[in-house]
């Protein structure tokens, strides 16, 4: 696997069209920062985190889409092991995320699988999100 990089948006300039509709249509808000991943200077997914105030202990991620032509090839589960290590070094203990299907064809209950298979399970507290303990 090569190496993938996630990084800040600084301009949306080369990026696959795909990620920049998504990072223009996705919902947002002052909490919300937008990640661009990059394979080989190749830009593959974009993924955004809620970094609510530490003390609240969890962050939520927001958002995270890999472009078409480039799942299934295990880059969303590296990019998930990514944002686990940034939560983590920021300090929060929990992960919170809200599986909801951006892909007509990807059912709601495939993608709670496979965050379950990543170590996430339904919150007791809001059974419409799933969420992991990283420390
Ligand atoms: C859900 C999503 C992020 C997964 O990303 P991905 O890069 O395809 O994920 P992975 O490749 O890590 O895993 C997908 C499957 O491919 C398999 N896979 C991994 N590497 C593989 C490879 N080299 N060859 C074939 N299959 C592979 C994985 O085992 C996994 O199957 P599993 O769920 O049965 O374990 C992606 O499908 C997506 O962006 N969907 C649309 C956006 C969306 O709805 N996002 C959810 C918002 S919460």
């Amino acid at each position: 696997m090569k190496i993938i990089n996630i990084k800040d948006i600084s301009s949306l300039d080369n990026i696959n069209p795909e990620i920049i509709d998504r990072i223009k249509n996705g919902s947002r808000c002052s909490l919300t920062k937008q990640y661009v991943v990059f394979v080989d200077k190749i830009s593959v997914a974009n993924a955004a985190i809620d970094f609510y105030p530490v003390e609240k202990g969890y962050l939520v991620l927001y958002e995270l889409f890999v472009s078409s032509n480039n799942r299934r090839q295990g880059i969303g589960s590296k990019i998930l092991l990514k944002i686990e290590k940034i939560a983590k070094s920021n300090k929060y203990k929990k992960i919170i995320i809200r599986p909801k299907s951006l892909n007509k064809n990807i059912p709601e209950e495939n993608l709670k699988k496979w965050y379950e298979k990543r170590g996430y399970q339904i919150s007791k507290v809001d059974s419409s999100c799933m969420e992991k303990i990283i420390s």
